[in-house]
């Protein structure tokens, strides 16, 4: 389907609806194949779609009929999403400011082929960028190891620090981009993605301003309508939520960048599965009620822990405590499911209590329907240079826990008992 169509059903629809009734409904519709009276909406698993006859082929090839030809470029059950993705995210920016109707999606294979592709699609060999300088393990490696081959070279950054983040900009007013993650993994620095996008435009305007939104959610912070025009999630963590699909999704208001995307798409190949597209379709209706509980239960367990004997401090950005809570309440609306904290025994202690909880399961990711508790030292920043890791607040002792739907007081007698053996 062509995206003035996309658009047409996007916005006559559920542009006007809240975000529950979009996560429920919006592009579910586009799924269901013509005269199935299916309540749900279909899983096209095919790899290619049959043309009525040669005519027909060439007018779909040459864009001068909408349709589907081959799933690396586009399928039904994928479109679904990409429709829904685009309501959640983009609906108060076309309400805010009429100038940005253009917002849309595109789901990948992962949240890393997300980041990749973007990066691909935006820049090219001479080109820098600016980046946060505590990002995923692996996207970390594409700054560092891989863009530097092609001579895309990064300028690492706290963004959540102002005055540091305008002289780098200052000081490289020709960067193409800022890519950063708010709040951070596995530190939960926020940075203030309005703030930030006007003092980049600032210097350049046509800068692009990247927000990697994993960790919140647009339930929690929509960065388009903040000054952000490209924003992009693994939607292996909270968008599907159950921890059955790697996923990732792009969301962009500039149709330049939406069309070279595309291109990455068709040529590189990072396109999702149908089959998985449509887990995580079933995943993101209940994201706004699971959000809810994450919040919920991350507080109260943030504030157990804070007031515990054998924790030196907890990164939560509900915490009155926490140096980035007045900032996080001003740009999301509650404060999220991941938590981070250091024992006062450090890593050896860590190591104790994360073989001691029984209800946490001892795993890598996030932002599943259960308690995930894991060692960014050794797992997700294992590839972190430990000099930088450290600089970074990446403590060999920092524990990071995704709190999941368990009943809280489950949750914290299982921490509890775990800590006694620390
Ligand atoms: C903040 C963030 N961005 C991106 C990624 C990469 O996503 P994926 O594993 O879906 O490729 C992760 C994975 O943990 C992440 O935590």
């Amino acid at each position: 389907m062509e995206d003035s169509k996309r658009k047409d059903v996007i916005e006559k629809f559920y542009l006007d609806c809240g975000f529950a009734t979009r996560a429920l409904h919006a592009g579910e519709h586009l799924g269901q194949p013509i005269g199935s009276h299916a309540h749900t909406n279909a899983i096209f698993q095919t790899s290619t779609f049959v043309f009525e006859n040669v005519d027909d082929g060439a007018k779909l090839f040459d864009h001068k009929k909408q349709g589907f030809i081959y799933t690396r470029l586009g399928n039904p059950t994928v479109l679904v999403l990409e429709a829904k993705i685009n309501a959640l995210e983009g609906q108060k920016v076309k309400l805010a400011d009429p100038e940005h109707v253009r917002i849309s999606s595109l789901v990948f294979s992962s949240g890393m082929a997300a980041i990749s592709s973007t990066m691909l699609a935006i820049l090219k060999g001479g080109d820098k960028i600016i980046r946060g300088d505590v990002v995923y393990g692996s996207t970390e490696d594409l700054f560092t190891k891989i863009l530097p081959r092609y001579h895309v070279n990064s300028v690492s950054v706290d963004t959540s620090d102002l005055a540091a983040f305008e002289k780098t900009m200052k000081a490289n007013p020709d960067a193409k981009a800022v890519f950063f993650e708010t709040p951070t993994n596995p530190t939960m620095a926020i940075t203030d993605i309005r703030r930030v996008s006007e003092i980049a435009r600032s210097i350049n305007k046509k800068i692009h301003i990247i927000v990697d939104n994993t960790f919140a959610t647009p339930y929690l912070q929509r960065p388009l309508e903040l000054g952000a025009d490209i924003v992009l999630h693994s939607t292996t963590k909270y968008i599907c939520g159950h921890g059955v699909v790697i996923g990732g999704v792009v969301v962009t208001s500039d149709e330049k960048v939406k069309d070279d995307l595309y291109q990455m798409m068709v040529d590189l190949g990072p396109s999702p599965s149908p089959f998985d597209t449509w887990l995580v379709n079933l995943g993101v209706k209940t994201l706004p009620i699971r959000m809810k509980q994450h919040c919920s239960n991350a507080l109260k367990i943030a504030e157990y822990l804070e007031k515990h004997p054998k924790v030196a401090w907890v990164a939560y950005p509900g915490l009155k405590s926490f140096r980035y809570h007045e900032l996080a309440k001003k740009q999301m609306d509650d404060f999220g499911g991941i938590l981070a904290f250091e024992l006062k025994g450090g890593f050896e202690a860590g190591k104790k209590l994360m073989e001691s909880v029984h209800l946490f399961t001892l795993a890598v990711s996030l932002g599943c329907v259960d308690s995930l508790i894991q060692h960014p030292a050794s797992m997700t920043h294992h590839s972190v240079p430990p000099e930088k890791r450290l600089k970074t607040g990446i403590t060999d002792g920092l524990v990071r826990i995704s709190v999941g739907l368990e009943d809280v007081d489950d949750l914290i007698r299982d921490l509890d008992r775990a800590l006694q053996k620390v």
